[in-house]
C-alpha cells in the first residue's frame, strides 16, 4: 500500500495564449497540504480551478513558480520523469469525463486499466468492489462509450482510486449526479483515501462536497481569495 504525499504550491503562476494576448489563470497562487490530509478548491466558473489541478498533475507546465510532490519539484522535471511521478504517486480525474476512460472498454476494464501502473505485484482493489461501491454492478460489463454521463462520471473515479494513489485529484468529481451518486462518491474517497493514507485535493461547486471534504481553498480571478 502507499501512503500519502504532501503537496506544495509556490507563488504559481499560469498565462493562457489567447488569441496572441496573454491571459492570467493563475497569479501568485501558493498553499500546502500535508500527506494524508484533504483540500477542496472551490471558485466561479473560469476562477482557474481546473488549471490548478492539471498543473498539479504535471499535465501542463506553469508560467511560474513550483509544485513540489513529496520531494519532486515538478517544474524541474523532464517529461520522463514527470510520468515517471504521475504513474508511481498521482492519480487524476480530469474534468471532461470522456478524457479520463478508454471509450471502447467495458467498466472493469477500464478499472483495470487504470490498476496497471501499480506494478504486478502490488496489492490491489477489486474492480468490481469498486463499482458496486458506486452502484454500477449492473453496468460493470458494458462499454463507456455507451453508459450515462453520470455512470461515466463514477466509473472516473473508480479508475481514479483503484491503485490507491499517493495523491487523488479530482475535477468536479459530483457535478453529473444526483444526490444518492454522489454520496457514494463521497463515501468511496473518504474511505479509499483513509486507507491509502492518499492526499486528496478535489475541486467542486457542490456546498454539500466541500463541507464533507474539508480544507476549503477558494479561487477568484485565478487569486486565492478569503471564502
Ligand atoms: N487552453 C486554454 N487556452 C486559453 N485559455 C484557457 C484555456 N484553458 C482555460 N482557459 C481560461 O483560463 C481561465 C480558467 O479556466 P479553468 O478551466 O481553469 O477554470 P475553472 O475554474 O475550472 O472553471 P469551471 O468551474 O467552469 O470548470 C478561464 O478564463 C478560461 O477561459
Ligand atoms: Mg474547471
Amino acid at each position: 500500500m502507499s501512503a500519502g504525499l504532501p503537496v506544495r504550491v509556490e507563488h504559481l503562476g499560469h498565462e493562457y495564449d489567447a488569441d496572441g494576448e496573454r491571459f492570467a489563470a493563475l497569479v501568485d497562487v501558493s498553499f500546502s497540504v500535508g500527506a494524508g490530509e484533504r483540500l477542496t478548491v472551490v471558485g466561479p466558473s473560469g476562477s482557474g480551478k481546473s488549471t490548478l489541478l492539471t498543473v498539479l498533475a504535471g499535465l501542463q507546465r506553469p508560467t511560474s513558480g513550483r509544485v513540489l510532490i513529496g520531494d519532486d519539484d515538478l517544474t524541474g522535471l523532464t517529461e520522463r520523469e514527470l510520468s515517471s511521478v504521475r504513474r508511481r504517486s498521482v492519480s487524476v480525474v480530469v474534468q471532461d469525463p470522456r478524457r479520463n476512460l478508454l471509450p471502447y472498454g467495458t467498466a472493469v476494464d477500464n478499472v483495470r486499466f487504470a490498476q496497471r501502473p501499480a506494478g504486478r505485484r502490488a496489492p490491489k482493489r477489486d474492480p468490481l468492489d469498486l463499482l458496486r461501491a458506486l452502484g454500477l454492478q449492473s453496468v460493470s460489463g458494458d462499454r463507456v462509450d455507451r453508459l450515462s454521463g453520470g455512470e461515466r462520471q463514477r466509473v472516473a473515479i473508480a479508475a481514479g482510486v483503484a491503485r490507491d494513489p499517493d495523491v487523488l485529484l479530482v475535477d468536479e468529481p459530483t457535478s453529473a449526479l444526483d444526490a444518492r451518486s454522489r454520496d457514494e462518491v463521497l463515501d468511496l474517497l473518504e474511505r479509499v483515501a483513509d486507507e491509502a493514507g492518499a492526499t486528496l485535493i478535489a475541486i467542486t461547486h457542490d456546498r454539500v462536497v466541500a463541507d464533507r471534504l474539508g480544507g476549503v481553498l477558494a479561487l477568484d480571478g485565478g487569486r486565492v481569495v478569503t471564502p
